[in-house]
């Protein structure tokens, strides 16, 4: 089970074993980090979900989707490069070490 390190706006860390048959949202919620909301419940309509990854796992995090993007310039913080809608990026076993940042507001 890759290991993701979820760092909060105020930065306290938490780390969470995730499974692969999760999304970074699923497995986020499943162990309560705060700051991710997820209204949506992982449909890429509500951007309450959106949370900035390490561009070193760009790799495995995957290309960002047209609806996804979309969805992203509606986020309550600021979009960056490094943003995602967490419900539409899947653990993948590469990923063990990765941080991901949540951002302060949703
Ligand atoms: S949970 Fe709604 S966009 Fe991700």
């Amino acid at each position: 089970m890759p290991k993701i390190i979820f760092v909060s706006a105020d930065g306290v860390t938490r780390e969470v074993a995730a499974g692969a048959d999760q999304s970074i949202m699923q497995a986020a919620l499943a162990a309560g980090v705060p700051g991710i909301v997820a209204e949506c419940n992982g449909a890429a309509a509500c951007a309450t979900c959106h949370c900035y990854f390490d561009p070193a796992y760009a790799a495995c995090v995957g290309e960002i989707g047209e609806q996804e993007s979309e969805m992203l310039d509606f986020a309550a913080s600021e979009r960056t490069a490094d943003s995602r809608l967490s419900c539409q990026v899947r653990v993948m076993a590469e990923m063990d070490g990765m941080t991901v940042r949540v951002p302060a507001l949703q």
